[in-house]
């Protein structure tokens, strides 16, 4: 195996483990590039892990192949991403044929533990979409798998790259407040966002293991890094209120609703090329219907959820999702023994310029999109003082800035020393979907369940 190569494999096991990086000198040669299979040609697979990747790093790695059950997206994908690699149906034939150094992961939530796990046991490295995977049978199957492999599994956890997340870390490792002891944290999806995830397979939990899981692993993986503890216990109340069954009508899918006039979720589809041509004009093969309606019977997971977390470091977290919000945006305190760290993304009302919902949905799944930066604020108030504001650089599209700054770090400079330790690895993603796991199992029992029961991993005071 020539250098360049090997020195990224060593460095993908960094990353996983999130150990200090050697500054040792990390330069690919174009001999020999990371060969990159990847499972799951849809929006993500084909964007931010599929045509980014081309368009931003071809000189160290290529695609070997791709794969989906569908084979007319496959074909698609494979266009859009501007590879020439074979396409498969059958994900076995994938791995035999083409032998990667890396699987990208990036299929509905409820099949990932399938491909990470059959990744790590031919001996790939394995990159996985969040979240790691949807119930705590599947989170210790991949656990036990991978300390079986010798290999490494990397999760996508791109929030934590974004400059605003990573202040506030900055922050929190200062001790600026001194101990934390307590943390509000409350996100709301709006009508456009909020509303996407019961259009499609994200609505059923046996699909995404509900928005406690599919979204809030997001959060809650903050949560854990951020508070630098392991989660312990959590009690939960959800229900579903606003979408699925609670609508006043409902119809097939919105491009042939009798209802388009007078609702008001409406989603016309054929204005949007990209997703006429992923999901629309392959709709024969599967039966995937990306328009479909968001009050239809069947959408069981919950649109209002509300939590409180116990850390290991008695740190107590009062945790909600919002899903039909008329604003997009999030707000989280820490209370401290010294003080109290205020931040909050994209409130319209403590924002300068005024932003319409419906574009800002957009331009944050366009992951193509121009980078607009500006300021945003992080209120540090110490007690018997007056409060700062601490005034953080900001991107609107990707994530706040995160999706770009994870894949410069995982292909451009993994040996970089990162004093934050934003890789993530497979006990970041169990630790963080597990919550919601828990969330869930607290809603069904209406009883506070422990996370020491879920896995084999034992909560720590200080996160491992
Ligand atoms: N980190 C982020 O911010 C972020 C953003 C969007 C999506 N995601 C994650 O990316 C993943 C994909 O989401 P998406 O929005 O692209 O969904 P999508 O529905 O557009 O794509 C999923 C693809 O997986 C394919 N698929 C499903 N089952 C399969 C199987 N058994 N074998 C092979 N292919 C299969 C589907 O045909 C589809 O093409 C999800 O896990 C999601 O949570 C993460």
């Amino acid at each position: 195996m020539d250098t360049s190569r090997r020195n990224f494999l060593a460095s993908i096991s960094m990353l996983a483990a999130y150990s200090a990086f050697p500054l040792s000198s990390f330069s690919f040669n174009n001999s020999k590039k990371l060969r990159i299979a990847l499972v799951g040609t849809g929006i993500r697979g084909t964007s931010f892990w599929g045509k980014r990747l081309v368009d931003a790093y071809s000189d160290i790695l290529e695609f070997v192949g791709l794969c989906d059950i569908n084979l007319g997206r496959l074909k698609y994908a494979r266009a859009y991403i501007g590879v020439s690699c074979p396409i498969f149906v059958d994900f076995d034939a994938m791995l035999k044929k083409t032998k990667p150094d890396l699987l990208i992961v990036t299929t509905t939530d409820v099949t990932h533990h399938r491909f990470i796990i059959k990744g790590l046991e031919i001996g790939c490295d394995v990159l996985t979409e969040k979240p790691l995977t949807t119930d705590e049978f599947k989170a210790q199957e991949i656990l036990t798998a991978e300390r079986k492999s010798g290999k490494n599994l990397i999760v996508g956890f791109n929030y934590r790259w974004s400059p605003y997340n990573t202040k506030i870390k900055a922050l929190l490792m200062n001790q600026t407040i001194g101990k934390v002891t307590s943390v509000d944290f409350h996100w709301y999806l709006n009508t456009y966002h909020g509303a996407s995830y019961f259009r499609r397979w994200h609505g059923l939990k046996d699909k995404g293991g509900s928005l406690w899981v599919h979204k809030a692993t997001h959060h809650f993986d903050l949560l854990n890094w951020w508070l630098d503890s392991d989660p312990s216990e959590v009690f939960a109340y959800g229900s579903l209120e606003h979408y699925g069954k609670n609508g006043p009508f409902r119809g097939d899918r919105c491009r042939t609703c009798e209802h388009k006039s007078n609702c008001d979720y409406h989603f016309d589809i054929t204005k949007d090329q990209r997703l006429m041509d992923l999901y629309v004009a392959n709709e024969t093969y599967d039966g995937y219907i990306r328009d479909n309606c968001l009050f239809r019977e069947e959408i069981d997971i919950y649109d209002k959820m509300s939590a409180q977390i116990k850390y290991a470091n008695n740190v107590t977290v009062n945790y909600s999702l919002t899903t039909y919000s008329p604003f997009e945006g999030w707000r989280i305190a820490f209370n401290g023994t010294e003080g109290r760290i205020e931040a909050s993304l994209d409130i319209p009302y403590n924002q300068k310029t005024r932003i319409d919902q419906a574009e800002m949905h957009a331009r944050e799944m366009e992951q193509q999109a121009i980078e607009e930066a500006n300021f945003e604020e992080i209120i540090v108030h110490k007690l018997w003082n007056d409060f700062d504001t601490v005034q953080v650089p900001f991107q609107k599209a990707g994530h706040g800035g995160g999706d770009k700054r994870l894949h410069d770090k995982i292909f451009k400079s993994p040996e970089v020393d990162d004093e934050y330790g934003r890789a993530a690895g497979s006990r970041d993603g169990v630790m963080s979907a597990i919550i919601g796991i828990a969330a869930r199992k607290s809603i069904e029992s209406g009883k506070p369940v422990k996370i020491e029961a879920l896995t084999d991993i034992t909560p720590t005071v200080n996160r491992k």
